[in-house]
């Protein structure tokens, strides 16, 4: 979701550097709006750094009025955040001033408002602060409470502003209502596997990884504590709580069978090598004669290996598998899911040049105990929001039968 994180003049401005980088890491989009006194305690550079976007510091700078920003900023937000918010600011909410971005930007939007204030004792006592956080209190504002609370026993914090932790989950609380993927371990796998075959030559496929990353990132938006497991891709990482580069299928499969036993789910995205060479070659293999015959061997089946420890133990991580097919998909796919002991396979018609390997939209058939669900072509993101929806309601189920 897009977050617009407010940061005013105050000391604990370079706090809202650490918020930016924790709700980077749950999936989330920042874009930074600083008031002119925050860039005194901090680099507007510093928060481009971090959030890869244009930094917000003045109304009236060039190019900002092409598209008037804070207009078409203000109807894309799903939360307005402001950490650390000052009494200056609070005050310009609360009687509606709209004389710089920030403050203009909160008037113009419809999005949840969040605030993280932080001030001096005195300041925080005061009783015309007290009434225009009372003010904003009753128009829906939400606050993160700096020092001892200001619900349960008014205002006596310090007014130091609240650790960047307790920020972040306060603004994932907005945003997101309590789903079953929330606070589920989730590992995925995505990409090709190299198999080398010398120093300087490999066996590999084309996928690019896309399927796997929009998966992992949309299991991260959801709540998920997301560990991604990936194979050599160009594509850019997104922002879960671990990612585990590997090449080879070896590899891959001792990377996800050492850490599935603490997972909830594991989604098999990437399009593992069936077969690698029986043994690398020390030196580059030299051009030696017509033809040449590469002896490869099979590479241990990590999805079939993870249900069949699913099935000797009687329990264990939610299994998706993905079936890249192309003839037969629906009847193949129920056929896999049976052998690899999956609740879900999800199947891919990779004949089809709109859909599969390395283009941004996707049509699979999701095959479940069920039945096949057919969906239509569409964007990676969109069925990867398809694909977890499916297995929040098989964790549902789970939940219930226990
Ligand atoms: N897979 C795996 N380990 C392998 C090969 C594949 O975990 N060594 C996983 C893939 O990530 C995918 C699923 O198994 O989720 C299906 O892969 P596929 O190669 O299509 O399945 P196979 O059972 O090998 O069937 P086929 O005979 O069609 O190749």
């Amino acid at each position: 979701m897009l977050i617009a994180l407010g940061v005013t003049g105050g000391i604990g401005a370079y706090k809202a550097v650490e918020v930016a980088r924790g709700l980077q890491k749950r999936g989330h989009d920042v874009v930074a709006v600083m008031t002119h006194s925050a860039t005194r305690f901090v680099g507007a550079v510093t928060f481009e750094a971090i959030t890869r976007r244009h930094v917000i510091t003045d109304q009236f700078e060039m190019g900002m009025n092409a598209d008037i920003e804070h207009i078409a900023l203000a109807s894309t937000i799903d939360l307005l955040l402001i950490a650390p918010a000052t009494a200056n600011i609070i005050a310009k909410l609360a009687h509606g001033i709209a004389d710089d971005f920030l403050s203009t930007l909160y008037t113009a939007t419809r999005a949840p408002l969040l605030l993280a204030p932080a001030m001096n004792t005195q300041m925080l006592e005061h009783e015309a602060v007290r009434a225009n956080l009372n003010t904003l209190a009753a128009r829906g504002a939400r606050f993160v409470d700096p020092g001892e609370g200001y619900l349960a026993c008014g205002w006596i914090g310090k007014g130091r502003l609240a650790e960047p932790d307790e920020i972040v989950a306060a603004a994932e609380a907005i945003l997101r209502p309590e789903g079953p993927l929330r606070g589920q371990r989730v590992l995925v796998t995505a990409g090709p596997t190299y198999e080398d075959v010398d120093p300087v030559r490999f066996i590999g496929n084309r996928s690019s990884g896309r399927m796997g990353y929009a998966i992992a990132a949309e299991a991260a938006r959801r709540g998920a504590e997301v560990t991604l497991v990936t194979g050599p891709t160009t594509i850019e990482a997104p922002a879960v709580r671990q990612i585990v580069k590997v090449r080879s299928a070896a590899q891959m499969h001792e990377a996800v069978m050492s850490r599935a036993g603490d997972m909830q789910v594991v989604v098999m995205a990437a399009a593992v090598a069936d077969y690698s060479p029986a043994a690398r070659a020390e030196q580059k293999v030299a051009k030696d004669g017509d033809t040449l015959t590469l002896l490869l061997r099979k590479t241990p089946d990590i999805l079939g290996e993870l249900g069949q420890r699913r099935v000797a133990k009687g329990g264990g991580p939610l299994l998706v598998g993905f079936a890249a097919e192309t003839e037969d998909v629906v009847a193949h796919a129920m056929a896999k899911r049976e052998r690899k002991h999956a609740d879900l396979i999800v199947a891919n018609d990779v004949s089809r040049s709109d859909a599969g390997f390395d283009v941004d939209s996707n049509a699979v058939t999701i095959v479940g105990a069920e039945g096949a669900d057919a969906l239509p072509l569409q964007s990676k993101s969109r069925v990867a929001s398809e694909i977890l929806t499916r297995v929040e309601r098989l964790l549902t189920a789970r939940a219930v039968k226990v």
